[in-house]
């Protein structure tokens, strides 16, 4: 783990424009920056840069953050990956606490292997480019098929020599240990090359680090397999990786949209034809993981399939797993006998990309049209197909594209729309309990208590996540401006200091949402130990939610409401600008926090004179009478607060 010093070291030098402008040209404006945002298309700049805040915010798009953010969010990096280009960038040594790495067996491997496989990139391409049998065999076999030099580099192409031994002999004379080389798979146990006599193709992880390689026969001599990969070592999980996707990642967030494509030499035509946002899965069905890793860059897939694909149906079913990811999916259908890399070089790269712009058709109706003809007339078969969409349809989380689904689909099958409704919501119910049960397995497995939610039995689909309103603009506020120094009564205090003495320690123990529960407690324990309450404590911290949540208070704009009402129905109740008075933005969310306890109280009391009343149990009745006066007055006293008692410094 990095320390939480190098951490501050890193944050506290790291300046947003010198990260954004790696990757963003952008211009002086006022004082802050603006370019064109490099997270949706735009024709006029509403991408800005504060230098003064140390943060981003797009207008367009409404992403904003710190640098860190920029990067997860630009370069797909993890938090960590994002520190580490920041502490390289800055040449600010990182401090790791012992837990993991340097000491750690499994993690000195790792880097053992990726020493050794950019050792191996190199040694490749240098066999492709400069040996007398790469030049002929290998790169006279690319050149063929119209790969051009640029592509060849840009994607660590290569040639494994025809020897057995030339990789192995070389890395052990420079210094590899043979067990590494075998771990790698790069050698056999007998100490012989695997990859022999093939083209190599790199494969990438997400930052650009060579995990693994496929070597292809060359042309059509049949020697065993066509493609030969690495096996899966521990810095190569087949399933979590996509191929192109370093090169791609950019370009699939500028397009908003992911071609996927089977093989690899479809990428490298794609690519070379201009078409950069693309990745191939290696011939096999997509995973979750690859999916989620998509959905890092953006929802909207598009799936190039082979016209000759026996197996579509097959293929198609696989799909199911995208859609439930809330992606959406369009497919192309590539003419009999033609792979993207074959049909781009038919067409020529131009009228490809039109024909991919015309031929894209929704998954689901797709699918749809394409089991209905291979029904034709059976009513048996017609009855499986209206069971095959309602069972892709199923799966689209969103409730409101699945009503349009079932409508278009309905007319497509030529089938009653609200027979296709109450099939589709059979079986969302169906799912759920499914998912329920599965759930509850898996909590008992893991000993826990299972949840209400869990053993309960409605299928009703859970309401969307609400942070209270109150408790959010406590948070806010302690967030934004806890460092802040305000005037109360005769005292001078902070507002963290001013916001937490007025809330007890019970109080906050009651907050409905954990995680601005788990803020409070962090600023509360902050202040215990006389530590001061900035912005970047928040942002620094170690859990990411809080991260984000801070991001989204600090953006430059501090727009939460577009965001926050989006997502949780919230609306903004204080002053757009806060900065401008703390006092009084600080006062207000204490006041309505206060407010809205007492008029939840009031109303659980009013319940219990309800009952004492219907029980006639008098003693108790005129005890929560009472009490029911005293928590009015103390309402009305709050509520008459004078807002001058705080003045600002
Ligand atoms: N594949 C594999 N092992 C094989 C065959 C295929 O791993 N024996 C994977 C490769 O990732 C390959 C993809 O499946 O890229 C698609 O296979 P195919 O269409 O046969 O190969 P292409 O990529 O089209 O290669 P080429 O154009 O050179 O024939
Ligand atoms: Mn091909």
């Amino acid at each position: 783990m990095i320390t939480q010093r190098t951490v501050e070291r890193i944050l506290d030098t790291a300046q947003i424009e010198d990260i954004v402008s790696d990757f963003v040209t952008l211009r002086k404006r006022g004082a802050n920056l603006l370019g064109l945002c490099p997270f949706h298309t735009e024709k006029t700049p509403s991408f800005t840069v504060s230098p003064s805040k140390n943060l981003f915010k797009c207008f367009g798009c409404g992403r904003g953050g710190d640098s860190v953010k920029f990067l997860r969010e630009h370069e797909g990096f993890s938090y960590p990956e994002a520190l580490r280009y920041l502490a390289a960038k800055y040449q600010i040594e990182i401090e790791e606490t012992q837990e993991q790495r340097k000491d750690d067996p499994e993690e000195q491997l790792k880097d053992q292997l990726f020493v050794l496989n950019q050792y191996t990139r190199d040694f490749f391409a240098q066999q492709l480019f400069e040996s007398e049998d790469g030049r002929q065999l290998g790169l006279s076999y690319f050149k063929e098929r119209g790969f051009r030099e640029a592509i060849l580099k840009k994607f660590d192409l290569g040639f494994a020599p025809i020897g057995g031994t030339t990789l192995t002999n070389q890395a052990v004379q420079d210094g590899f240990r043979p067990d590494i080389l075998q771990k790698a798979g790069l050698s056999t146990s007998q100490h012989r090359d695997f990859f022999r006599e093939r083209v190599m193709f790199t494969i990438h992880g997400l930052s650009g680090k060579p995990v693994a390689f496929a070597g292809r026969l060359l042309g059509k001599t049949v020697k065993g397999p066509k493609y030969i990969n690495s096996p899966e070592t521990p810095i190569y999980h087949k399933s979590n990786v996509l191929y192109g996707l370093y090169f791609a990642r950019q370009s699939i967030r500028k397009e908003d949209n992911c071609y996927l494509v089977e093989g690899y030499t479809d990428v490298l035509s794609l690519v070379q034809g201009g078409i950069e946002n693309v990745v191939a899965s290696s011939g096999t069905a997509l995973t979750p993981e690859q999916i989620r890793l998509i959905k890092r860059f953006t929802s909207n897939l598009t799936i190039l399939y082979d016209g000759d694909a026996a197996g579509i149906n097959a293929a198609m079913r696989g799909l199911d797993l995208v859609l439930e990811q809330d992606m959406n999916v369009k497919v192309v259908l590539l003419p009999d006998g033609s792979d993207p890399d074959s049909y781009l070089g038919e067409l020529g790269p131009e009228a490809f990309q039109t024909f991919l712009k015309e031929n894209s058709r929704d998954f689901i109706l797709f699918k749809t049209s394409q089991l209905l003809q291979a029904s034709k007339d059976d009513p048996v078969a017609r009855t499986e197909v209206i069971k095959e969409v309602v069972r892709s349809i199923a799966r689209v989380p969103d409730p409101i594209k699945r009503g349009e689904y079932t409508k278009v689909c309905a007319q497509v099958l030529q089938v009653d729309e609200s027979m296709l409704v109450a099939e589709t919501n059979r079986m969302v119910s169906a799912d759920m309990a499914k998912d329920r049960k599965d759930k509850a397995r898996q909590e008992l497995r893991e000993n826990r208590e299972p949840d209400q939610q869990v053993t309960g039995s409605p299928s009703i689909p859970e309401a969307p996540r609400r942070l209270p309103t109150q408790e959010m603009d406590l948070v806010r506020v302690m967030i934004t401006g806890g460092d802040k120094l305000i005037q109360v009564g005769e005292e001078t205090t902070t507002v963290a200091n001013y916001l937490l003495s007025n809330l007890e320690e019970e109080v906050i123990q009651e907050f409905n949402s954990p995680l601005l529960r788990a803020v409070m407690e962090m600023a509360s324990a902050q202040l215990r130990s006389d530590a001061p309450l900035t912005p970047q404590f928040f942002l620094q911290s170690d859990r990411e939610d809080i991260r984000d949540l801070a991001i989204g208070f600090l953006s430059p704009d501090y727009q939460y409401s577009d965001n926050w009402e989006e997502r949780y129905q919230i609306v903004l109740h204080t002053q757009r600008m806060p900065d401008d008075n703390f006092a009084r933005d600080a006062q207000l969310a204490l006041q309505r926090f206060q407010l809205h306890r007492l008029d939840q109280m009031c109303s659980v009391n009013a319940q219990r004179i309800k009952e004492a009343y219907d029980t006639g149990d008098e003693p108790l009745y005129l005890h929560y009478l009472k009490f029911q006066q005293e928590l009015q007055a103390l309402r009305n006293s709050i509520a008459d607060q004078d807002l001058n008692t705080v003045i600002l410094k």
